[in-house]
């Protein structure tokens, strides 16, 4: 970014109610703040408030055009917000707080901000399960628009640390809680009629939900539809080579079960672990003295479906840098 930025002295605090009341006053006074959620650490502003949320997409350096994900406390938050179908509601129900967003038709004459939604007439929303966010989004009273908080394009952040490598002076505050739980952003869909469509695979298994909502898989429609499809995405900064088995000596090995590397996603083979620990092993590729870094083959199942999409875009070739 050429624009000059009002700095900021980032601070980290650990979570307890002292950080969530000034977090929560921080965002009520228009600025946003890095908040923990299950899948990874959020940048929150309030929704409502388009000042604030031009100062998320500032502060990420994210294009205009690629809208944010609006988190709420519940489903009757989200019912003020969009207009919600069964099949939508069912989804909610079962599967809210957790690791499912689901993009839906604005309400009209609702109180998000356009540029939360970049003018579109639907919006992502989500109601995660973790006491951090979902005690700021009680502190505060509003929805949080809250993308992933990390410079736009680089690796999602899942602790404190990659926040602060990313965004420090850019934000004045980082609420600390630790590593997240799922490590991989969430499970985004969309509806068409009666049927969902994927929109970016996550924790939770697409064809789960399809079978839950007793609605039938759709095909996912042909071109962007949520910028997170963006060929390259969740870039580290050096190259990167998928299913390797070895690794050339200038390149950082990240093994799974049988492949041994400088770093494993999992010695066991277990996916869950694997997601969990899929980015910090990339951030820390992306430290390493090494010019390259190598991935070992993930099995494309369940949640290995998510990871495989993520190591693709990062070893995606870069136009948008
Ligand atoms: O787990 C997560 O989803 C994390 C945590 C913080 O909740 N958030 C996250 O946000 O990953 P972000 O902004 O990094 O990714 C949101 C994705 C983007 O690809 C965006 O284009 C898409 O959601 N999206 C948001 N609103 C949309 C809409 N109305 N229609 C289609 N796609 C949308
Ligand atoms: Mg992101």
């Amino acid at each position: 970014m050429t624009r000059q930025e009002a700095p900021h002295a980032t601070a980290i605090r650990r979570y307890d109610d002292g950080a969530v009341a000034e977090a929560a006053r921080l965002i009520l006074d228009g600025l946003p703040v890095a908040v923990p959620t299950e899948t990874v650490y959020g940048l929150a502003a309030d929704a409502t408030n388009e000042a604030a949320v031009s100062r998320i997409f500032e502060a990420k350096g994210r294009p205009a055009f690629n809208p944010l994900i609006v988190h709420v406390g519940g489903v009757e938050q989200a019912d003020a917000l969009a207009e919600l179908a069964d099949a939508a509601k069912t989804i909610a129900r079962l599967y809210w707080p957790g690791a499912v967003t689901m993009v839906v038709p604005r309400r009209a004459g609702g109180p998000i901000a356009p540029s939360a939604t970049a003018g579109l007439g639907t919006v992502a929303l989500r109601c995660p399960a973790h006491r951090a966010i979902q005690a700021v989004l009680a502190a505060c009273g509003r929805p949080l628009a809250a993308p992933s908080a990390n410079a736009s394009g680089g690796i999602s952040p899942t602790r404190a640390e990659h926040v602060l490598r990313s965004l420090g002076g850019r934000i004045p505050l980082i609420l600390d809680d630790g590593p997240t739980e799922h490590g991989i952003e969430s499970t985004i869909i969309g509806f068409d009629g009666d049927r969902i469509t994927l929109l970016r695979p996550g924790p939770v298994d697409f064809a789960e939900l399809a079978a839950v909502a007793q609605v039938s898989k759709g095909e996912t429609p042909a071109g962007v539809q949520a910028p997170g499809q963006l060929p390259s995405h969740y870039a580290p900064s050096k190259p990167l080579r998928l299913n390797a088995t070895t690794a050339a000596p200038d390149e950082w090995l990240i093994g799974f079960g049988p492949v041994k590397g400088d770093d494993s996603l999992s010695d066991k083979s277990n996916l869950g672990e694997a997601a969990a620990r899929l980015f910090e092993a990339l951030h820390r590729a992306d430290a390493s003295g090494r010019a390259a870094i190598a991935v070992a083959p993930v099995p494309e199942a369940g949640v290995g479906v998510a990871i495989n999409d993520r190591l693709r875009r990062a070893a995606a070739p870069r136009f948008i840098r």
